[in-house]
């Protein structure tokens, strides 16, 4: 049984009891509005845009007004469990951080990387951090403490890169391979085209890269941040094929999970091949716009991946109620993305814990208020609006 995520409500009204009222946003829209005061424009331009007139990008966070749960009454839901057993562990929570490239700028210190790891390690909820960090993932992870960490994969053009990236994360305690399928090319991105904005090409984020021997191979172990550059836009992207997927299962007897799959015969053509999880997400709507959300497409991707393999998802979740709904509706995991990274631009690693805190406080007094014990009884009890 996990602990009470809810009783957190406990803790900030007897806090303010003893006259200390928190100063952290109780909601997403708070929380979204001070960020954006907060952020380098910059940044900000990165953080909150998506591809082209941000349509799928609305959509996927509208989209969880399609449906709804059905309250259940007199059943006393007074123990709730919201663990998740999968690739042999067991999550206290069914939320995790979903990758997030930049987010090392995000704190001032500029080792935003470690604040998650450090939020991970606090609250239980794992990370999935990028190949795009501020700080080699070797320096990364034991900020994570307990909690399991995964590694995503940018596949690089360059075979052996991946695979020394792969094995890097293997070797220092990483517990999966994320590897991202939408993003070998940027999407149509016109906030950061009009700043003529991408924190990379300015030298960001690159430490997995100038840290690896493989790269250091390929720029000469040159300093030189023009060229670190240029080697890093030439190798950056690998437009993967069905082909490469027996490569890349090949590279790693960790569980290895495909990001970016939204159409079922994908789902079901990549368990054919071996993968060990299959996450459902439009990249938060950075990528291709003109979609439907990532909502819309789960309910798909977990009838084809029928209980063979944990289902994550991601992609406009915005509340501890979208939580649920992401989990009724089949996902095994449900991962955040913007919303923890303005948690730690507004409020440090402290403003992060608090925003994990808050999406499983929602989620799980949801649960209680409609007579919840457990996911299954979700699922029996979502609805589609009409
Ligand atoms: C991302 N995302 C992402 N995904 C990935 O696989 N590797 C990465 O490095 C990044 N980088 C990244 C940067 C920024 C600024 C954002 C906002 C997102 C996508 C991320 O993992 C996730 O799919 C989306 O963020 C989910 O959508 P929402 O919740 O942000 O709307």
């Amino acid at each position: 049984m996990t602990q009470p995520f809810g009783d957190y409500q406990l803790e900030i009204y007897f806090n303010a009891l003893n006259g200390r009222v928190s100063d952290h946003p109780m909601d997403y829209a708070t929380l979204e509005r001070r960020a954006l005061a907060a952020l380098d424009p910059s940044l900000l331009s990165y953080i909150a845009g998506g591809a082209g007139d941000e349509a799928t990008q609305r959509r996927n966070a509208e989209a969880f007004a399609l449906w709804g749960v059905v309250p259940r009454m007199l059943v006393g839901a007074v123990d709730r469990d919201l663990s998740v057993t999968a690739w042999g562990h067991t999550f206290p929570t069914p939320v995790f951080m979903a990758p997030v490239g930049v987010v090392g700028l995000v704190t001032p210190d500029r080792h935003g990387d470690i604040a998650v790891a450090q939020a991970a390690a606090a609250t239980g909820v794992p990370a999935v951090l990028s190949t795009l960090m501020q700080d080699p993932l070797e320096d990364v992870i034991p900020h994570a403490g307990e909690t399991p960490s995964f590694f995503q994969l940018y596949t690089p053009k360059d075979r052996d890169l991946a695979a020394s990236l792969v094995e890097r994360a293997a070797r220092a305690g990483y517990r999966g391979i994320v590897v991202t399928l939408d993003t070998w090319i940027p999407g149509w991105r016109p906030r950061d085209l009009a700043s003529g904005n991408f924190p990379q090409l300015r030298g960001h984020a690159l430490r997995n890269y100038t840290s690896d021997p493989v790269f250091r191979k390929l720029t000469g172990a040159s300093e030189d941040p023009q060229v670190i550059v240029s080697t890093w836009a030439r190798i950056f992207g690998n437009p993967l094929t069905w082909a490469d997927l027996e490569w890349l299962r090949s590279l790693t007897d960790l569980p290895l999970i495909l990001k970016g799959i939204g159409h079922p015969d994908d789902a079901r053509r990549a368990l054919d091949a071996g993968v060990d999880g299959i996450y459902c997400s439009n990249h938060g709507g950075r990528q291709a716009n003109g979609g439907l959300s990532a909502l819309e497409l789960l309910p798909e991707v977990v009838a084809a991946c029928d209980g063979r393999v944990p289902v994550l998802f991601d992609s406009g979740v915005r509340s501890g109620s979208d939580v649920i709904k992401a989990l009724g509706l089949g996902a095994t995991m449900v991962g955040i993305g913007r919303p923890y990274v303005y948690g730690l631009a507004v409020g440090g690693v402290p403003g992060l814990i608090h925003l994990l805190r808050m999406f499983l406080a929602e989620a799980d007094l949801l649960m209680a208020v409609n007579g919840y014990p457990d996911v299954a009884e979700v699922r029996r009890n979502m609805r589609r609006a009409s």
